[in-house]
């Protein structure tokens, strides 16, 4: 019943986005091969007394757990949930552990650590979540690769004359262990950013997609510089990847130039035609005069032949 309370604490508070992350540390990510144990932590700088800890398992596509209450030196209470599969522990006011044992890909998810003070009308805090990949043997960690392209190379419906989008594409990365962020001129934005909510699996890598809409007068800034940068999480550290285009100068110009580059090839083009089929017409007019030579000379032949 208590811990029902605490729960529903700790979802609200969360929903309303109020303090989730704030001053409760999580492992951030772990990457461990098929069978072995990942074990994972949980610290806070809360001040009073936030000794009770709870460890929630999120698997993709459904609804979060509870698998574990804990408070320092007592026996964990894992419910109905198996001790051969999950451990816990907590030794301390400020921290503790819980470990997934012998994790195989059923596994794969997000584990997050809530903490609250002693009794369930007292606030809880969330960290953001451990997240678990059950490393397949078979393929090695690969960072991403990460490219931006130009709105002209990505006309998007949002696009209209005030706006332009630009597309980050990463991809042939394993495992899914991405976040996207996006710079103008190095400063940080998240106005007018959309990026997929997972990494899609191709067969052999992953890929993710992320797109920045800027005013159309910002993209026609030659001076900024709009920078894509995916954390690729190693299982060690997190490696930045990163492309950028710069902005673009008035079209004024630029248009007239393209058009006249156009007919510029057009007329080259046509140069082109017209030389061929010269050459073609002076090759055609050679040939008939050889014919017209080769049989004016079996027909003098013959003529000589009949003399004889
Ligand atoms: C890894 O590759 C081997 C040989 O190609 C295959 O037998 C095995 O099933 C693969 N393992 C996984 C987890 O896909
Ligand atoms: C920009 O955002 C990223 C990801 O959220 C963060 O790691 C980085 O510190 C931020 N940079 C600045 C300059 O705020
Ligand atoms: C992580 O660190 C371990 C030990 O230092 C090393 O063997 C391993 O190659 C590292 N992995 C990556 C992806 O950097």
């Amino acid at each position: 019943m208590i811990s029902h309370l605490i729960i529903c604490t700790v979802c609200l508070l969360c929903t309303a986005g109020v303090g989730c992350t704030k001053g409760v540390q999580q492992t951030p990510g772990l990457l461990v091969q098929r069978g072995q144990s990942a074990q994972m932590d949980c610290s806070h700088t809360l001040p009073g007394a936030f000794y009770n800890m709870y460890w929630f398992q999120q698997l993709p596509g459904q609804s979060m757990e509870l698998i574990v209450h804990t408070v320092p030196y007592k026996k964990p209470d894992f419910g109905n949930f198996s001790q051969d599969k999950y451990s816990a522990s907590k030794t301390a006011i400020e921290s503790g552990s819980f470990t997934v044992k012998n994790v195989k890909p059923d596994d794969n998810g997000v584990y997050l650590c809530g903490v609250s003070a002693h009794t369930a009308s007292n606030p809880a805090y969330f960290g953001s979540g451990t997240k678990l990949t059950v490393l397949d043997s078979n393929r090695t960690i690969t960072p991403p690769k990460v490219r931006v392209l130009q709105p002209n190379e990505c006309q998007t419906k949002k696009d209209n004359k005030h706006k332009k989008t630009l597309v980050c594409v990463a991809s042939h990365f394993y495992p899914d262990h991405v976040s996207v962020f996006w710079q103008i001129n190095g400063v940080n934005v998240t106005r007018g950013v959309a990026t997929d909510n997972a990494a899609l699996w191709g067969g052999e890598h992953y890929s993710i997609s992320s797109r920045l809409t800027v005013p159309l007068s910002d993209w026609l800034t030659p001076s900024k510089t709009f920078t894509c940068t995916v954390s690729f999480f190693n299982g060690n550290d997190t490696v930045p990847r990163s492309d950028w285009v710069r902005g673009v100068k008035v079209p004024a110009a630029p248009s007239r130039g393209k058009y006249l580059s156009i007919t510029h090839t057009a007329k080259l083009f046509y140069a082109t035609l017209i030389a061929k089929s010269s050459v073609f017409g002076v090759f055609v007019a050679f040939l008939v005069w050889r014919l017209q030579g080769s049989s004016g000379k079996t027909e003098g032949l013959r003529a000589e032949g009949q003399k004889d």
